[in-house]
């Protein structure tokens, strides 16, 4: 049974002023992903990429956090806050890339090369944070990457497409794990094809979390964030852009002279929606904060291990 059905929410309230009420009450914070919907953006506090958040998430002194994104981007938050009441409004909200790395198969694949640093990607849970030795987001991989001395061996996991993408603008050979993000494997590289032909002008920007192909057809590989500046600052008039939809949200408020143009999926699908973002609605949001739950807790010892790489990724961000 569905959050909103388990606990009824008066039909007559306005539920974006009960959010901004309770978020005062509360003294809570709302951070969310760019690929939060539309309205969940609008009433953010903060918005931002996984770093953006992460170090948002370090700088408050709310007393609560609710963070509108995913299970991952919460645990983050409250490993860097262990005080804090930290909140997500559906307890469901995962990750392809996290559920494709579970523990014991991550600690097994790291028990084999007992030499290596293990660089692994924030969208992971807090027991794989646990055994890395750094965390990174797209936006400071690549820095990291390049932080770590060159006769070390780099295990890096989970997403592969990430992972390509960094040993290409690295020249650094890392072990990668095969894991992969189910919208950014999405799109079609037929349909791209098809997208420029029909639109000449418009320029194929990308998340590097993107296969191989679509990464080479790109003019722009970058983090949410970085996609969002290239926009502003670029001078083209229209773009594609494949990364999930709800950035074009702010791409279309920073630039409304702008176009922009969805990378399309290979099916007649939403599949460039990500379905886990997407659990996340404003009812959720206000029934988060009213009830103070779901809270996002762990038990402190791996909490603290889990926070030693993220420290070390803060440190070089
Ligand atoms: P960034 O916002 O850090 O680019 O991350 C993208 C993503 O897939 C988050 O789940
Ligand atoms: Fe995970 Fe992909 Fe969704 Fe990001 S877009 S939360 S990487 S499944």
């Amino acid at each position: 049974m569905s959050e909103t059905v388990q606990r009824p929410i008066d039909p007559s309230l306005d539920i974006e002023a009960e959010i901004v009420r309770l978020k005062k009450d509360r003294n809570a914070v709302l951070l969310a992903h760019y690929y939060q919907d539309s309205e969940i953006q609008d009433l953010a506090d903060f918005l931002g990429d996984s770093l953006q958040l992460a170090q948002a998430a370090k700088k408050t002194t709310a007393d609560v956090i609710l963070f509108a994104g995913v299970h991952f981007m919460a645990e983050t938050a409250k490993i860097l806050n262990p005080d804090r009441i930290v909140l997500v409004p559906d307890m469901e909200a995962g990750c392809s890339l996290a559920s494709g790395c579970p523990t014991d198969r991550y600690r097994a694949w790291r028990a084999k090369y007992p030499d290596a640093v293990a660089v692994t990607y924030i969208n992971c849970t807090a027991e794989v944070k646990a055994e890395s030795d750094y965390i990174c987001t797209s936006s400071n991989a690549e820095k990291i990457i390049r932080a770590i001395p060159e006769d070390k061996e780099i295990l890096f996991a989970p997403d592969r497409n990430l992972g390509r993408w960094l040993m290409q603008k690295t020249g650094r050979q890392m072990r990668l794990w095969m894991g992969s993000c189910i919208v950014h494997e999405t799109f079609s590289l037929r349909k791209l094809i098809e997208l420029k032909e029909r639109h000449p002008e418009a320029k194929l920007i990308a998340h590097p979390e993107c296969e191989e192909p679509v990464l080479k057809m790109a003019e722009f590989i970058g983090s949410t964030t970085a996609l969002l500046n290239y926009t502003i600052k670029d001078d083209a008039k229209e773009y594609i852009v494949a990364t999930e939809t709800g950035i074009l949200h702010q791409m279309q408020k920073a630039s409304p002279d702008k176009t922009f143009i969805a990378g399309p999926p290979e099916g007649n699908c939403a599949c460039n929606d990500c379905p886990f973002m997407k659990l996340n609605s404003l009812e959720k949001i206000y029934l988060a904060l009213r009830d103070l739950e779901p809270r996002i807790e762990m038990p402190e010892a791996l909490r603290e291990r889990a926070r030693v790489p993220i420290d070390r990724m803060l440190a070089l961000s």
